[in-house]
């Protein structure tokens, strides 16, 4: 009897931890032997995506072809400061400690983004407790705090996300409690105050559909007034958040070849192409193809379509390599994208390089094609 309960009671554990070791064992890496985008275009710009510290076989395709990631959510305001007292560093950390170890530049996104602060925010707003001289000291503490804590690793920051108004209305800034409260003083603040908190850091201004004459007016008023208050801005973001039916490159190239001509090199910060058409201008929301349902396999046509989109779209950075610094994927791959739940939620969407096994589709390779074609 007592021989064979020693062994039961032994080897419970060895089986039990046995198992442990089996479900905490990571998948085994993706071996990508396609050529790597960082590589393909190392001499003309850098090659980023967006993610939240990427596991496994993200992780794995991130690392191989991109050399700077932006944190996806971690980072902006609502997520770092979820109530008035609580800083919730852990996803933000994560993400720099992941590019760190990997040897990717990361940009910091987002320092101001009035369109999403945290509720709490709007609250003390709407209720009269946050007067405009203590927002824009809260803003002040808040820049200070978090360009700070990453001041040794994080060297670009989108320092203020979509400031402007859409469409051809008189408004200058886009509308909502923050921006309404402060005026444009919140965008002269924020810039000065993270160059106080980092004098060496690369501080952007970052935006979408700057590809319409509208919007680019008022972004190269915004651009003149901070360079009167003697503000430095070091580069401009076009997130470049396309459509498929309707790409606009023409438009893309004018914003390119005006941002650079008034002094700022550009960064396209969020790219993707939503294989689904949405409005546009100041009715971003609104759907026009795809309904709620979507394609779960992209159709071989529109696969065809976007692989040639992608392909004249990169000949067209290539083109302009001088002005273009940087060109990030907002996400990793399909099955990551945030287009899979906006402006319809839980869409399958098909914007990127790559699809939901990480292998790269017939865009990637159309782009890889352009990067090998002789310069014009
Ligand atoms: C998006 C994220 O990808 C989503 O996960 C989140 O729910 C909403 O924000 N413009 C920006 C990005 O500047 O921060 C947004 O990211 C996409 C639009």
């Amino acid at each position: 009897m007592k021989p064979s309960l020693k062994i039961i009671v032994i080897g419970l554990p060895i089986l039990f931890s046995m198992d442990l070791i089996l479900a905490a064992k990571p998948e085994a890496p993706v071996v990508h032997a396609e050529p790597a985008l960082k590589d393909v275009f190392k001499k003309h710009f850098l090659i980023g995506m967006s993610a939240d510290h990427p596991q496994q076989r993200r992780a794995s395709l991130l690392r191989h072809h991109a050399n700077a990631i932006t944190p996806e959510n971690g980072m902006k305001f609502y997520s770092l400061r979820p109530s008035p007292d609580v800083w919730n560093w852990e996803k933000a950390d994560r993400t720099v400690d992941f590019a760190t170890a990997n040897d990717l530049k990361i940009v910091g996104h987002t320092l101001v983004w009035c369109y999403r602060m945290s509720p709490w925010v709007n609250e003390r707003i709407a209720s009269g407790e946050l007067d405009k001289a203590a927002a824009l000291a809260l803003q002040d503490e808040h820049i200070r705090q978090v360009v700070g804590r990453y001041k040794d690793r994080v060297k670009t920051w989108d320092v203020v996300n979509e400031a402007l108004a859409d469409g051809p209305g008189p408004e200058f800034l886009r509308s909502d409690p923050w921006s309404d409260l402060c005026g444009v003083e919140y965008v002269v603040e924020a810039f000065q105050s993270a160059r106080r908190a980092d004098p060496e850091a690369k501080l952007l201004y970052n935006d979408y559909n700057l590809e319409f004459p509208d919007k680019r007016a008022r972004l190269l008023r915004l651009l003149a007034l901070l360079e009167e208050r003697g503000v430095r801005v070091d580069g401009v973001g076009i997130q470049g958040h396309m459509q498929l039916s309707r790409l606009r490159l023409a438009e893309l190239e004018a914003a390119i070849v005006e941002i650079h001509a008034a002094g700022y090199p550009v960064h396209l910060t969020e790219l993707d192409i939503d294989v689904y058409s949405r409005g546009e201008g100041a009715d971003v929301q609104r759907i026009e193809t795809g309904g709620d349902a979507g394609y779960a396999e992209l159709p071989e046509e529109l696969q065809t379509q976007l692989a040639a989109g992608y392909g004249a779209l990169f000949r067209l950075l290539v083109k302009h390599a001088d002005k273009v610094e940087r060109v990030t994927f907002w996400n990793v791959d399909d099955g990551s994208s945030w287009l899979n739940n906006w402006p319809v939620k839980g869409r399958e969407n098909h914007p990127l390089l790559f699809d939901r096994a990480q292998q790269p589709k017939p865009a990637f390779w159309e782009v890889i094609r352009v990067a090998k074609e002789p310069i014009p």
